[in-house]
């Protein structure tokens, strides 16, 4: 699915946390959103995900206008930080969550949701895993699950929002390497919010720099490095550690 985020400025109170942002992301594309803390990533994502109403500006999935749908009628899929799954639920009962509290008239039928999870949990490399409770489960697992439910319901877009912050970085870049192969083989179309610019820089098609509310550049790792459009980008990218830039992305 194509979206476009069309000039969307989002305020609380007076303060623009989102300002004037346009950006068009390709269906299936996997695009990382980068930048300082506060600069507005979790703001926009919510935006896409329809958890906050813009003040102006227009929101497009496949050229429709959705800026007004309310959460729930988009078919996103939303993943953050520090996830807290249903403590007194089942890994299986989670991933079928979304379908579960879904009205009788959209709801698939019992078999075809358990059929669903049983798959999602192959995927996720879970097979065994669906009977027992999140405590029961390793941090990565538990992102797995966060991720498996986040698929249920056939998302037209994947946003994952520090989807792996909680996460040792050796476990992390296992997950990551996992989480490119899933969005290619289910042809997603993937935002990831991260903190950690050689994730940024190797896992995503194209990254934009995100600076007080506004997108600075939007590029590939090379585009960005070889033409900051503005200082922020240039310096905030000199930061990356020099092994990543060596690692021909
Ligand atoms: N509900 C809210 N009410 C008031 N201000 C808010 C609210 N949510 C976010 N903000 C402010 O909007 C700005 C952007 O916040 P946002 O959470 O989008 O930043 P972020 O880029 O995701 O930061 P981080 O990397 O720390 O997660 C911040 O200055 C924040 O304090
Ligand atoms: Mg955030």
């Amino acid at each position: 699915m194509a979206l476009e985020i069309d000039r969307v400025t989002k305020r609380f109170g007076a303060f623009p946390a989102v300002q004037s942002v346009s950006l068009i992301v390709a269906p299936g594309e996997f695009l990382a959103l980068l930048g300082p803390s506060g600069s507005g990533k979790t703001t926009l994502l919510r935006v896409v995900g329809g958890l906050d109403v813009p003040e102006e500006g227009q929101l497009r999935f496949d050229a429709q206008d959705m800026t007004l749908t309310p959460a729930r009628e988009r078919r996103v899929g939303f993943v953050f930080q520090n996830y807290a799954l249903f403590r007194h639920m089942t890994v299986a009962q989670n991933i079928a969550f979304g379908l579960d509290v879904r009205p009788s008239s959209t709801r698939p039928p019992a078999r075809e949701i358990k059929r669903r999870v049983q798959a999602l949990l192959a995927r996720m490399q879970l097979e065994d895993m669906g009977a027992r409770y999140p405590s029961q489960l390793s941090g990565g697992q538990r992102q797995r699950v966060a991720l498996a439910r986040a698929l249920a319901i056939e998302p037209r877009i994947l946003l994952l929002d520090e989807p792996f912050g909680a996460l040792d970085a050796k476990v992390r870049k296992g997950l990551r390497q996992w989480l490119r192969t899933l969005h290619d083989e289910m042809k997603l179309t993937t935002i990831m919010v991260t903190h950690d610019q050689e994730e940024a820089l190797a896992l995503a098609d194209r990254v934009a720099i995100m600076n007080a509310g506004r997108i600075e550049q939007v590029g590939t790792a090379r585009e960005l490095r070889e033409t900051p459009a503005t200082p922020f980008v240039r310096d905030f990218l000199d930061d990356t550690p020099s092994h990543a830039q060596g690692s021909g992305i």
